[in-house]
């Protein structure tokens, strides 16, 4: 039988993908001697068992470059080729310049433009939409998307309410033009900024006391308001599940996987039920490597493709969710 290609005509795929994670494990057990917690608590309220820590001295650059040259080496791409790098972080090497431009000079890539996205957990999808953008109106054939995080130095490890939930990490997507049908079929994004007292780090920022000092103690870390962050990220992540499906021109059950963004296994289930996606259908690896932002859904997208359950012409569906708030989803075939 002759497979009718469904959905939109994609511009640019997916040619390659990489990740890099920290060797040092943070287990809940170890968490139990820091605060105030159990891993029953933390298993049962978030998914997370364990996530990777970043040791002093590293930086998160090291993290993009390994991942990316394993995402240029997975696409055959040599980094001479790129014509785009973008880095979606919240916690790059520098104030400035731009992680990014670290990057394209450690890997070489000296025709590429490079820049740094910062969109919170969402900002690895802001990413890939830029770079599809660039792609479909011909100004880039081939572009790398890095997301990474180095969240753990952000934890208030007083805070029992947010250290439990963030590790480190990165992964990375090459994305080539493309003139058949496997590749971005669809992808969407948006910001809403009255929520920004939800989530949120002040660190070196101007709305701290770095105008008038050193920023205090406080000021380093992340604040977050769990429950109210919770309710709008089921909601949000549901409406943007739905648009970004129809905009492809596909039905939700034309998805083979969905590949959430990994920030709490309650939120992935709800979203998943209100969909009618069963959770077999759901790729997680919250359990590993906790909430890595910009760095969660390419490290999961590496995973699932490395050990072969994302198949060739399965079609994926990605959504996120960040502090912001920021959101975003796409359908990819692969
Ligand atoms: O990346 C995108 C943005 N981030 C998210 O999407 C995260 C969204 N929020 C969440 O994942 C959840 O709200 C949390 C995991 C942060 C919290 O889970 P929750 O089920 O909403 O718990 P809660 O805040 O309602 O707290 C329930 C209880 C409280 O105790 P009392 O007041 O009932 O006595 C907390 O103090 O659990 C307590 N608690 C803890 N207990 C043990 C809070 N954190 C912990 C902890 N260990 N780590």
């Amino acid at each position: 039988m002759t497979e009718v290609f469904k959905g939109t005509k994609p511009a640019a795929r997916i040619a390659g993908t990489g990740h890099s994670v920290p060797d040092k494990i943070l287990s809940n057990a170890d968490l139990e001697k820091i605060v105030d917690t159990s891993d029953e608590w933390i298993t049962t309220r978030t998914g997370i068992k364990e996530r990777r820590m970043v040791s002093r001295g590293e930086k998160t650059s090291d993290y993009c470059i390994r991942a990316a040259r394993q995402a240029l080496n997975d696409a055959q791409v040599d980094p001479i080729e790129l014509d785009l790098i973008i880095l979606a972080t919240i916690s790059g090497d520098l104030r400035f310049p731009a992680t990014a431009l670290i990057v394209q000079n450690a890997i070489g890539a000296k025709k590429a433009t490079a820049w740094d996205v910062s969109a919170t957990c969402s900002g690895f999808l802001f990413g890939l939409y830029q770079a599809e953008m660039a792609i479909a109106c011909g100004r880039a054939k081939k572009a790398l998307i890095i997301g990474s995080e180095f969240l753990t130095p952000m934890n208030d490890w007083t805070d029992r309410t947010t250290c439990v939930l963030f590790g480190d990490g990165a992964g990375a997507v090459v994305l080539n033009d493309t003139s058949d049908e496997r590749g971005i079929l669809s992808i969407t994004n948006g910001t809403n900024g009255d929520q920004c007292d939800l989530l949120y780090c002040i660190g070196a920022g101007t709305a701290g006391s770095f105008n008038s000092g050193e920023p205090s103690d406080g000021e380093k870390y992340l604040r977050m308001n769990g429950n109210e962050v919770f309710k709008h990220a089921v909601r949000i992540l549901y409406r943007t599940a739905i648009e970004t499906v129809k905009l492809a021109g596909l039905e939700v059950a034309d998805i083979d996987w969905l590949v959430p963004h990994q920030a709490n296994i309650r939120i992935i289930q709800a979203v998943a039920e209100r969909l009618n996606i069963p959770m077999e259908k759901v790729f997680l690896n919250i359990h590993k490597y906790g909430n890595t932002s910009s760095a969660s859904v390419p490290i999961a997208l590496n995973e699932a493709r490395r050990d072969g359950i994302i198949k060739d012409g399965q079609v994926i569906l990605s959504v996120v969710f960040g502090g912001g708030f920021t959101w975003g989803g796409a359908v990819v075939r692969f």
